[in-house]
């Protein structure tokens, strides 16, 4: 069923847009994708809806080109899909405090449960100042960005995405209260004591401004579990754990899982063109007999140094691995203005070169660091490894355990960490390792590489049957058939 006001563009609405702007040494205007899962996310989607993408310009020449173009919506075109997007600027310092300070790393710490608490967080004045005059105003300044753009339509959908945006519903329902609000959270959501962290009044803000939302969505239905268990713990509110509901003075909020999938066609189409398989020359005259890889963002979250001395430990192991083996890793830079990424980076760096510097041979390193973004190298390597690493400490889904499967053509082995969101659907298939436990990685990295042909082709077709069964028209469409049951709730309780 298609109502009346579904058939209008979605508006959909997040810090990162598709894209930014940048220019590069010549002074030549580029466009650059953003990384990450949600821009693939949103692609996928956006590739099969009508959409306008409201984002924050997030670099200077994203605040010119909006300038130039009156503030209106873009018509930007990336890696074959079209995008209809508007950059709203915030000021600059306001900007910084939002995303430097309170949502990377202090929300995205808790809903990882990566903060050393017997050392960090300290929450100090400027860390209050960040929360109101930085997370605040930005979430205002799209806010209100949104409320202009719906100004003329009636009981208007609005989709939010993620960890930057969550008292921005609150806003656009004072200003909307016709206006259906649902928000995706693409990371984890964390059992209720990590909230405590935040001071009582931030904490409120947060789950006032999410159930301002009429459906709030995660990846997993164990996440959804943890954000009832918190709208009861710390607001008092009753949940229904059943029919999966909230209770709150301001009506009621649903909250569902859908399992975000992979858009496999158009990765299919990105592996088959001429800029990969030049990529794959050199993926191809570098490889020994076995290939390891890993591709992430260069995040805490995702356990790259245990990874490392996991790969350490199996050579020490297994001296007849050296020379025949490559554990390639290829890490895009993140989030570098917070301190604690600058530093993740350094560590990963040195420990590059004292596992390489330990085993390595005049004509073999065995860790081969990549980092930069090149999304074709990626795919090139996708198509060759043996094993892919996925070890993170705590990851919302992990696209990339469904993205390397779909296109690999060595039938290769996947190491998934039990707490991504993905494992709830791949556990089957896949080697499953405790993301803190070295020993089991190094374990695993021998049984991966050692594994008969038979046993890596039926874990292989597993992999990609699971995959394959949906696909990004299906995770829109079951959260449309969600959005048209609580409009039809709405327009119910209207006419009584
Ligand atoms: C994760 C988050 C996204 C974010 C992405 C990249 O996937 O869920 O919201 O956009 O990381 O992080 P960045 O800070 O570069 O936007």
């Amino acid at each position: 069923m298609i109502t009346e006001e579904s058939t209008q563009p979605l508006i959909i609405v997040s810090n990162r847009g598709p894209a930014q702007f940048e220019r590069d040494e010549n002074g030549e205007r580029r466009l650059i994708r953003g990384g990450g899962g949600l821009v693939t996310a949103l692609s996928g989607l956006v590739a099969n809806r009508d959409a306008l993408w409201i984002a924050s310009a997030m670099t200077a020449e994203d605040v010119v080109v909006t300038a130039e173009n009156d503030f209106e919506p873009l018509d930007i075109e990336i890696n074959d899909v079209s995008y209809k997007v508007l950059m709203v600027e915030s000021d600059p310092e306001a900007f910084d405090r939002f995303y430097n300070v309170v949502a990377n790393p202090m929300l995205w710490f808790i809903q990882h449960y990566l903060w050393d608490l017997s050392n960090a967080p300290d929450i100090r004045q400027s860390e209050l100042d960040a929360w109101d005059f930085g997370y605040q105003t930005v979430n205002q300044d799209i806010a209100d960005a949104v409320i202009r753009q719906v100004a003329d339509r009636e009981r208007p959908l609005v989709m939010l995405h993620d960890y930057h945006l969550y008292t921005a519903p609150r806003m656009i329902r004072a200003a909307r209260p016709d206006a259906l609000l649902y928000h995706f959270v693409h990371i984890p959501w964390s059992e209720p004591d990590s909230w405590r962290i935040l001071p009582s009044r931030i904490r409120e803000a947060i789950f006032d401004g999410l159930l301002a939302n009429d459906i709030v969505g995660f990846h997993t239905s164990a996440y959804c579990t943890n954000f009832l268990a918190c709208c009861n713990r710390l607001m008092g509110y009753e949940v229904d754990y059943e029919k999966l509901r909230v209770d709150h003075p301001g009506g009621h909020t649903i909250v569902r899982a859908y399992p975000l999938p992979i858009d496999p066609e158009r990765l299919a189409r990105a592996a088959d063109s001429p800029e990969v398989a030049d990529a794959e020359k050199e993926v191809l005259a570098r490889r020994r007999e076995h290939l390891i890889l890993r591709v992430d963002r260069a995040d805490l979250s995702k356990n790259v140094l245990r990874g490392f001395t996991a790969f350490d430990t199996f050579l020490t192991q297994h001296p007849e691995f050296r020379e025949r083996v490559t554990f390639v890793a290829h890490l895009q830079p993140s989030r570098q203005d917070v301190p604690e990424y600058a530093e993740y980076l350094e560590r990963i760096e040195a420990l590059v070169a004292v596992v390489n510097h330990r085993h390595g041979t005049t004509d073999w390193m065995p860790i081969d660091l990549r980092v930069y973004e090149n999304f074709n190298e990626a795919v090139a390597r996708y198509k060759h490894f043996d094993l892919l690493m996925v070890n993170s400490i705590f990851d919302g889904m992990n696209l990339v355990a469904k993205e390397a499967p779909s296109i690999n053509l060595r039938d290769g082995v996947v190491m998934l960490s039990e707490n991504t969101g993905s494992h709830e659907e791949l556990e089957d298939y896949v080697l499953t390792v405790n993301p803190f436990d070295i020993q089991d990685q190094a374990d695993t990295i021998h049984r991966a590489l050692t594994m008969s042909h038979r046993e890596r082709r039926e874990r292989a077709d597993g992999l990609r049957e699971v995959i394959f069964s949906r696909n990004p028209r299906d995770w829109i469409d079951e959260q449309v058939a969600d959005i048209n049951l609580v409009r039809s709730q709405i327009a119910d309780q209207g006419s009584e």
